[in-house]
């Protein structure tokens, strides 16, 4: 990490694929009779733990570098699984999968690494029990997630909480469920689950904020091309903006709109941002240039925009301690409920390069600021892969050295991260 700093970088790269995207090619192509091609995956620790769940259930798997293969006979052939499923520190595998095999009227037993022990689990719980589903929690809330198997019948569900997990959770429970499921959400959520259901053939009609399946139908396996992870590309750009002398180009990057909130963040505060979109069906794609910006201005945001951008909000809080106005996050209590606590980690380790804050239940005021770093910081990382690369970000920009505990969890969704910056490394 030390010879990235003093450097200003510039040119073109990619970033790995998308998280969501590829735990969720995975899922469905387990579903899909016959053999569904996935182009271009993201392979971390976190999709490896869906790679494995998929097998316990019956479906041949083979990875080449750049393209895996998912064998399946289809629905009717997974089987409840021999073994525990362990899904590490991954969030969306633990809380995709069981609806996946509720729906399915198999019986499993899940957990995870500490910090998914420490994740609500009730949030699928509770309209999974609704649908019928016999799923026994932790403390009602926590796993291990103990599914037993029985039928399940359909519902109309309003969401409390915007999240993504919860709603992919409930269709793929609905995919096996005769009858039709409704979710109906408070603020749109990422729709990668609609879009790929479609592909895959199901009877799946998804507006905004709202989504219905029709289960019952068998799914035909589908090619997937695997985007690059925007939310993996937000720490090159945030690294563009802030870094003086630099530009850089990430390509082929996911532009879904419901996950492209950064970009807009990014345009309130002036930043210089060009976005090339790119021909193509199903999910949007394009190239982002980001390149440096002195004066960057502040940014207040809440509603609807949070779901939008929810895993780049520590790294937007690094942004902003460099704007000359304060910025404001609202409506972001989900935050508390990641890997950490991201609000309460980004706070306290930013706090110790001077950057001030207001903390607030559901977000954070950061106070116009001079950032202060001091060579060999301490820093946590709290085993959380966002955390981390928001870090090392402020590292190279402020050009000083820190000292992070642990950045293994990198490795969960951007293996490869500090690699694929030092091409881009120009000679001071
Ligand atoms: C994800 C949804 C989001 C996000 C997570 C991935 C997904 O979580 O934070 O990193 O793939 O569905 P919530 O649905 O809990 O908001």
């Amino acid at each position: 990490m030390k010879n990235l700093l003093n450097h200003a970088f510039n040119g073109t790269m990619r970033v790995p694929g998308d998280k969501s995207i590829t735990h969720r090619s995975l899922m469905f192509g387990a579903l899909a009779n016959g053999r569904t091609v996935i182009k271009l995956p993201l392979r971390s620790e976190d999709t490896l733990r869906t790679i494995e769940c998929m097998r316990a259930l019956g479906t041949k798997i083979t990875e080449k570098e750049d393209e895996w293969v998912v064998e399946s006979g289809g629905a009717s052939s997974l089987k409840s699984p021999h073994t525990h499923l362990y899904t590490g520190n991954s969030g969306t595998t633990t809380r995709l999968i069981t609806g996946l095999i509720a729906g399915l009227g198999l019986y499993a037993e899940i957990s995870g690494d500490a910090s998914i022990n420490n994740r609500p689990m009730d949030r699928v719980v509770t309209p999974l029990s609704e649908m019928g589903a016999d799923i026994k929690l932790k403390e009602s809330r926590y796993p291990p997630v103990v599914i037993h198997p029985s039928v399940l019948s359909p519902i109309s569900y309003h969401m409390p909480v915007a999240s993504a997990q919860v709603k992919s959770s409930i269709l793929l429970a609905g995919l096996n469920t005769w009858g039709t499921t409704e979710v109906i959400e408070s603020s749109p959520s990422r729709n990668h689950s609609e879009i790929m259901m479609k592909q895959f053939g199901a009877e799946i009609d998804a507006g905004e904020g709202r989504a219905t399946v029709t289960g019952g139908k068998d799914l035909t396996p589908a090619e997937v091309i695997v985007p690059g992870d925007i939310s993996s590309a937000a720490f090159p750009i945030a690294l563009a903006v802030l870094k003086k002398g630099s530009s850089i180009t990430v390509e082929n990057v996911s532009l879904n709109t419901t996950r492209s909130g950064i970009l807009d963040v990014l345009k309130m505060m002036g930043a210089n941002i060009e976005i090339e979109e790119l021909p193509g069906e199903g999910e949007a794609i394009g190239n982002i240039t980001a390149s440096y910006t002195p004066g960057l201005k502040g940014f207040n945001i809440s509603g609807d925009i949070i779901p939008r951008l929810i895993d780049e909000i520590p790294v937007l809080a690094m942004l902003a301690a460099f704007s000359n106005e304060p910025c404001t996050v609202s409506d972001a209590g989900e935050l508390r409920y990641k890997e950490t606590d991201r609000i309460r980690a980004t706070i306290d380790e930013l706090s110790k390069f001077g950057i001030e804050f207001e903390e607030k239940k559901d977000g954070f005021k950061v106070i116009s600021s001079t950032v202060n770093a001091i060579e060999g910081t301490t820093v946590k990382g709290y085993h959380d892969h966002r955390i981390i690369m928001m870090l090392i970000v402020l590292s190279i920009v402020t050009d000083t050295e820190i000292d992070i505990d642990d950045i293994s969890a990198i490795d969960n969704s951007y293996p490869g991260f500090i690699d694929d910056l030092e091409p881009l490394r120009k000679d001071a």
